[in-house]
């Protein structure tokens, strides 16, 4: 096979010499690591297969080599505004250009993840269906676009595809007698262990604010048990956590709705039932508003000032009235509501989990995983708000209690494999919270290589998050060197990129020296201005042109050198 192969990829060979074996392309587009998942379960069942499968990350493969498959399967995400995730960017500037393959006779299909309250949902997904299409590709299964709640979908896309292929492979266009004639789906055995579908209900050992007095911010450091679980994780790993929603507001919109709190109601496909109360309390998400829904919900309702919003031309309008509204004040607006919960909430999501970095290392206490979650408060259409999972954790939980979890692993954030490599880690506000678990590991296997740390946030009194952690580091020689920026202490602001310029000279020896460049926390804005930095950084330092310097950023990315968890 001609494709590259990165550490990352693999290519598996079942068939001795047999003419014609299918070549089997998967390749995956990951922010999170969702896709990469898929693809793997994917891979892991064509694996006994009679085919050349080969797993590839977006950012490794290069367009030209797909023209050797048979078969490309894709599994993208769709990041923000309808775009590729990060690692697929520049493959997706090549497949979109003259540059891209001919893909006759190529057979693809294609699986988007995405997010239904999204304006452009799955829309990586979509292009790259319909790019396939454009350079000859043939599909050879429909596209399955699938909401955050993936798994069946997911799964139904995997069997669609087998099936598919299998049939191919019977079919007269292989009836050379070759290969493929075992049938391609293979159930796979059910697994014991703690996942997203089966999660572990975590004790939780600690709660408490970590931001002081006459801070802005409530920052928590949580600390949950995951004795007796047998989970595992690296630095760089999230905790998904499936959180409840608050019961005050399932009060109001039961009372809002005519409902009876006890009645029984369906909870999933299996016909599982759970009193109302309960089903809206951890089963479904409530604090969304997404089109579908409001569609859904105008056909249930007679009140024509819903059925005009959703009318054509109305796009902005309902665009509008979804932003920080949820279900209460969809009920309270379009009242009064004549349906029964059991049809109601058959259009309502599956409540998803929320993910947050773990800010600790299994090797040092493998018993435990610690996260640092920023309180959300808000407040939009006249009624105070808070995020239901940060929320729940900062008044509803109490130590003692046990919240269902299961870790997430993140592929695209990993500590160098040799200790000896310096890292800079940039994580202002709740965004440091990996680099405690990477300090603290680098700490329990005695790592030697540099680590450089910027942390920034409002005020050094009160939001100094681990200020004690990081101390004991810089003291024991585990933490070489520390910059802070607190931004409202001064005259001016200061941010972490303030600081990566102060220290331009240095920084730029660091990444000469090949130190990996960690970015996490907030993406709109920090995580574009770092960027910016760095770029202005080699440009000033190295002598690079902007062109060049950005080829530097691209080859750094490469080389797993510019690692982001961004949100
Ligand atoms: P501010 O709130 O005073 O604007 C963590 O939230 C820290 O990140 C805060 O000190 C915050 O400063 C700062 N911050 C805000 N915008 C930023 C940006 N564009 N780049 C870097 N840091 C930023």
């Amino acid at each position: 096979v001609a494709m590259e192969h990165p550490p990352e990829t693999a290519t598996l060979t079942q068939t001795e010499s047999q003419p014609k074996t299918q070549e089997v392309t998967i390749l995956y587009g990951s922010e999170t690591g969702n896709c990469q998942e898929v693809a793997e379960d994917l891979y892991g069942k064509l694996e006994s297969q009679p085919c050349n499968v080969t797993l590839a990350s977006m950012l490794n493969v290069k367009p030209k080599n797909l023209k050797n498959a048979d078969h490309i399967l894709v599994v993208v995400a769709t990041h923000g505004e309808g775009d590729p995730p990060e690692p697929g960017l520049s493959f997706y500037e090549t497949m979109n250009s003259r540059k891209a393959p001919k893909l006759d006779g190529v057979h693809f299909s294609v699986l988007s993840l995405g997010d239904l309250s999204y304006e452009y949902f799955c829309q990586a997904g979509k292009d790259i269906d319909q790019r396939l299409e454009e350079l000859g590709g043939e599909r050879l299964y429909p596209r399955v676009d699938c909401d955050v709640d993936f798994d069946e979908d997911a799964e139904g896309w995997i069997d669609g595809v087998l099936a598919e292929l299998s049939k191919y492979a019977e079919g007269p266009a292989n009836n050379d007698g070759s290969a493929m004639d075992a049938p391609l789906a293979q159930p796979t055995p059910a697994k014991e262990a703690y996942s997203r579908k089966n999660p572990f209900r975590a004790e939780i050992l600690e709660n408490i604010n970590i931001s002081g007095r006459g801070s802005n911010k409530e920052n928590r450091h949580l600390e949950l048990s995951l004795e007796d679980s047998n989970l595992e994780f690296e630095p760089g790993d999230s905790l998904g956590i499936f959180p409840e929603n608050d019961a005050t507001l399932v009060e109001q919109l039961i009372e809002c709705m005519n409902w009876e709190p006890e009645a029984l109601v369906t909870v999933n496909k299996q016909g599982e039932k759970a009193a109302l109360r309960e089903a809206l309390t951890s089963h479904f998400e409530i604090t969304v508003l997404t089109k579908p829904l409001m569609q859904q919900a105008a056909e249930l309702s007679s009140r024509e000032e819903l059925k005009d919003l959703l009318a054509d031309g109305n796009e902005d309008k309902l665009r509008d009235y979804m932003t920080g509204r949820d279900l209460l004040d969809l009920a309270q607006d379009f009242g009064p509501w004549e349906i029964d919960a059991e049809a109601f909430i058959k259009i309502l999501r599956k409540i998803p989990a929320r993910l947050y970095s773990i800010a600790n290392s299994y090797h040092a206490n493998p018993d435990e995983v610690h996260l640092t979650i920023g309180t959300v408060r808000y407040e939009t259409h006249g009624r105070a708000r808070t995020g239901v999972c940060s929320g729940q954790c900062a008044e509803r939980t109490e130590p003692g209690e046990e919240l269902p979890v299961y870790v997430h692993r993140n592929p695209n954030f990993k500590l160098p494999e040799d200790p000896q490599t310096p890292i800079i880690m940039i994580g202002p506000g709740t965004g440091v919270a990996p680099f405690r678990s990477f300090l603290e590991e680098r700490e329990e296997i005695e790592a030697e290589g540099k680590t450089w740390l910027f942390f920034g946030e409002q005020h050094f009194s009160s939001d100094f998050l681990y200020q004690v952690d990081w101390q004991q580091w810089l003291k024991d020689g585990v933490l070489t060197k520390m910059d802070v920026a607190f931004s409202r202490d001064g005259e001016e602001k200061v941010y972490v990129q303030h600081r990566m310029r102060e220290n331009a000279r240095e920084f730029y020896q660091w990444l000469q020296e090949g130190a990996v460049l960690y970015v996490c926390g907030d993406e709109k804005q920090m995580a574009s201005d770092v960027h910016d930095t760095l770029s202005a950084i080699l440009q000033q330092e190295g002598g690079l042109s902007e062109e060049e310097a950005t080829a530097y950023i691209e080859d750094m990315k490469l080389q797993n050198r510019y690692q982001r968890d961004v949100y």
